[in-house]
C-alpha cells in the first residue's frame, strides 16, 4: 500500500544531514538499503543518491501503528521519514559521511513497496553484467554507478562553462543526415515520404561544424551524440557522445592551447589532479618507433628498439628474411623478467600471434648471466653480445623480438608491452599521463579497397612542407592532425581543415574520387567553400572515454546510463526489435524470407 507524501517536504538529502543539525527536525526520503530489528529498536539505512543515513525507530517515538509499519520495511522500499537528528547512540561508523549521527523517526510513510531485487543494490557488485543490464534501472541505483553518472554530469557542466567563457557557442546539428560513408558503417533511417531513400545518423557533426565556420560562428561546440555501426569493444559503443568543437582563424597550436586548459580545468576541479602544461607532444612516427602504437601509454617504459642493423647479417633466417623483405626486427626489454617461466613466455608468444606475429623470439638472461633463447644458436657470440648491448639488457632481463613488416612488428610489440605491463601490475590508475600525438600520416593504404583512404577524414590539411608529395607519394604525406591520448587511450582527435579548393581536389584525387563522386557526396560543403571560408580547425573528445578514465573504470558501459552490449542490443528494452508489417509498408520496406523467420 503506497502512502502519499502530501504535506511533507524533503529538507535534506541523506548525507546533507550532519552533526550541525543535531536537535533539529528533518524530513528525508529515499530507499531502504537494509533494515535490522534489534529487539524493540529498528535500524534502517536510508539511501539516496548522496549516500546513507541511519534512521532509528522506537515505539515510544512513533507510536504502535508507525512502529508496525517500520517492522514491515524491506530492502528497496521507498519511504519518507520525519525525525530528530541525534548524536549516534551506538558505535560511530567512520566509513559513512553520516556515521556519527542518526535520525530518530517521529513519522514514517511508505511511499512505495518493492519486490525483492534480483541482485543486491550494493557497491562493487559481483553480479554478472548481463543481469545488471537487464535490470539497469536497479543497477543504476548502486553507489558506484551513481558516482560515475554524477561525475559525468559535472564534466559536462564544467565543459559548457569553460567553452562558453572562451567564446564558444553551443549549436545543435541534425541527427537525420545525408549518408556520406567514409569511415565507419552508417546507421540508416528509412524515409516514409521518399520511398527507397534513407537518412543516416551522424557519425560526427564534422561537415556541419565546418559549415558553421563558413557561416561565421567562429567558435562552436556541442555535446553531440554520434552513431557508428562498428564492432563493439570496452571503449566503443554504437552511439556515444563527443565534446565536439571547431574554431576559425586558428592553427594547431591554438586548438591545443584551449584544449590543454580545458583538460586542466576538468581534472583540477573534478579530481583535484593538477595537469602540468604544456602537455608533452610526440610525432606519430616517434610514437610508433618508441611504443609501437599511435596512442602510447607512457606510464611505463619498455620501449621498442630497432635492432635490424645488429642482426642484418646474422645466421637466423627469420630475422634476415624479414629485413630483406623490407621489414624490421625490433625488441622490447622486460627488465627483471629473465626468470619468467617457460609457460608464461609461451603465453606471451600466443598473445603476440593474436596480433599477426608469426612467432616471437626470446632471449632470457639469468641473474648469473647465462642466456636461454629460442634463436641465439643461430648467432655468433659477438652477435649475441651486440644484441644484448643494443637492448641495454642486464643479467635478469628478458628480451622479446618480433621480425616482420613494420606494421606487424609495431602492432605485436606495442600490444605485448601493454600485456606485460598488465601482468606485472605496472599500470597505476591514479597516474594521468597525457600526450599529444601529432603529424599523423594523411593516408593509410587499404588492402581491402586497393586504394589510399584518409587516416582521419578527407578534409584534413596536409602539412605545408609535404604538399608537393600529395600527387607523387601520398603515403609519405603527413597531416596537420592531432590526437590527445591519456594513459594509452585515444580520448580525442582533430585536425586543421583544408580550406583551399585546389588542395581539396588533390586530396580527392589521391583518395580515388572523381570530381563527380566528390560533388555527389560533399557538394554542399565544396559549394559553401566557394562563398568565403575562413581557415578553421577543430577537435572532438569521446566524452564516454574521458569520463571512464576519470572514474577509473575499464569500460565505457560503466559511465553510460543505458549502454548496449557487444551485439549492439539493449538487454533491458530488447532493442532492436521486429516491427509491424504496417510500419514496414509505410516505409516501403520488404523483408526477405530469411529475415522474416529470424
Ligand atoms: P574521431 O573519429 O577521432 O574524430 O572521434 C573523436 C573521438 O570520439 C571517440 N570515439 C568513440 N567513443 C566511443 N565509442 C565509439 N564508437 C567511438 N568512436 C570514436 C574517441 C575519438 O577520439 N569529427 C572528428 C573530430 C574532428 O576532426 O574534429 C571525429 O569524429 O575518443
Ligand atoms: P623456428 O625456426 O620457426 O622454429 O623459429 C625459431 C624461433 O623464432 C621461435 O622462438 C619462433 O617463435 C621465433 N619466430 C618465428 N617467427 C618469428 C618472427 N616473425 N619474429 C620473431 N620471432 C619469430
Amino acid at each position: 500500500m503506497a502512502e502519499s507524501m502530501k504535506g511533507l517536504h524533503r529538507t535534506h538529502r541523506c548525507t546533507e544531514v550532519s552533526a550541525q543539525n543535531i536537535g533539529e527536525t528533518v524530513t528525508v526520503m529515499g530507499w531502504v538499503q537494509k533494515s535490522r530489528n534489534k529487539g524493540g529498536i529498528i535500524f534502517v539505512d536510508l539511501r539516496d543518491r548522496s549516500g546513507i543515513l541511519q534512521i532509528i525507530f522506537e515505539e515510544n517515538d512513533i507510536g504502535t501503528e508507525g512502529f508496525e509499519k517500520a517492522y514491515k520495511l524491506r530492502s528497496e522500499f521507498v519511504i519518507a521519514v520525519v525525525g530528530r537528528v541525534e548524536a549516534r547512540s551506538g558505535a560511530v561508523n567512520d566509513n559513512l559521511a553520516t556515521g556519527n549521527i542518526e535520525v530518530r523517526a517521529k513519522e514514517l510513510r511508505v511511499l512505495s513497496e518493492a519486490l525483492t531485487p534480483p541482485f543486491p543494490v550494493e557497491e562493487g557488485s559481483k553480479t554478472k553484467e548481463e543481469l545488471r543490464l537487464k535490470y539497469r534501472y536497479l543497477d543504476l541505483r548502486r553507489p558506484d554507478l551513481q558516482r560515475n553518472l554524477m561525475l559525468r554530469s559535472r564534466v559536462a557542466t564544467l565543459t559548457r562553462q569553460f567553452l562558453a567563457d572562451e567564446g564558444f557557442l553551443e549549436i545543435e546539428t541534425p541527427m537525420l543526415c545525408k549518408s556520406t560513408p567514409e569511415g565507419a558503417r552508417d546507421y540508416l533511417v528509412p524515409s516514409r515520404v521518399h520511398p527507397g531513400n534513407f537518412y543516416a545518423l551522424p557519425q560526427s557533426p564534422q561537415l556541419f561544424k565546418q559549415l558553421l565556420m563558413c557561416s561565421g560562428y567562429d567558435r562552436y561546440f556541442q555535446l553531440a551524440r554520434c552513431f557508428r555501426d562498428e564492432d563493439l569493444r570496452a571503449d566503443r559503443q554504437p552511439e556515444f557522445t563527443q565534446i565536439d568543437m571547431e574554431l576559425s582563424f586558428v592553427d594547431v597550436d591554438d586548438v591545443i592551447d584551449v584544449n590543454e586548459r580545458l583538460l586542466q580545468k576538468l581534472f583540477g576541479e573534478v579530481l583535484g589532479v593538477e595537469i602540468k602544461l604544456p602537455i608533452p607532444r610526440m610525432t606519430w612516427q616517434e610514437a610508433m618507433d618508441r611504443y609501437g602504437s599511435d596512442k602510447p601509454d607512457t606510464r611505463f617504459g619498455m620501449e621498442l628498439k630497432n635492432v635490424s642493423e645488429v642482426v642484418r647479417n646474422c645466421g637466423f633466417s627469420v630475422f634476415t628474411s624479414a629485413i630483406a623483405a623490407g621489414g624490421s626486427v625490433r625488441g622490447i626489454n622486460a627488465v627483471g623478467q629473465g626468470e619468467m617461466p617457460r609457460k608464461k613466455i609461451d603465453a606471451l608468444v600466443d598473445y603476440a600471434k593474436d596480433f599477426g606475429a608469426k612467432g616471437l623470439a626470446y632471449l632470457a638472461i639469468a641473474p648469473d648471466g647465462t642466456v636461454k633463447s629460442s634463436f641465439t644458436k643461430f648467432l655468433t657470440e659477438e652477435e649475441v653480445k651486440a644484441l644484448i648491448s643494443a637492448m641495454e639488457a642486464k643479467p635478469g632481463d628478458l628480451l622479446l623480438f618480433a621480425a616482420d613488416k613494420d606494421k606487424v612488428v609495431y602492432d605485436v610489440l606495442g600490444n605485448l608491452r601493454l600485456e606485460i605491463a598488465r601482468n606485472l601490475d605496472l599500470l597505476d590508475k591514479n597516474q594521468y599521463n597525457f600526450l599529444w600525438v601529432t603529424q599523423f600520416p594523411l593516408f593509410e593504404y587499404s588492402e581491402e579497397e586497393g586504394r589510399y583512404v584518409a587516416m582521419h577524414h578527407p578534409f584534413t590539411m596536409p602539412m605545408e612542407e609535404d604538399l608537393a608529395m600529395l600527387r607523387t607519394q601520398p603515403g609519405k604525406v603527413r597531416a596537420k592532425a592531432y590526437d590527445i591520448v591519456l594513459n594509452g587511450t585515444e580520448i580525442g582527435g582533430g585536425s586543421v581543415r583544408i580550406f583551399q579548393s585546389d588542395v581539396q581536389e588533390q586530396m580527392f584525387e589521391a583518395l580515388g574520387f572523381s570530381r563527380e563522386d566528390a560533388y555527389e557526396r560533399f557538394g554542399f560543403l565544396l559549394n559553401a567553400f566557394q562563398y568565403g571560408v575562413p581557415p578553421h580547425a577543430g577537435l572532438a573528445y569521446g566524452l564516454d572515454r574521458l569520463v571512464m578514465l576519470m572514474a577509473k573504470e575499464d569500460s565505457i558501459r560503466d559511465v553510460i546510463a543505458f549502454p548496449k552490449v557487444k551485439d549492439a542490443s539493449c538487454l533491458m528494452t530488447d532493442a532492436p526489435n521486429v516491427v509491424d508489417e504496417k510500419q514496414l509498408k509505410e516505409l516501403s520496406i520488404a523483408l526477405t524470407e530469411a529475415e522474416k523467420t529470424m
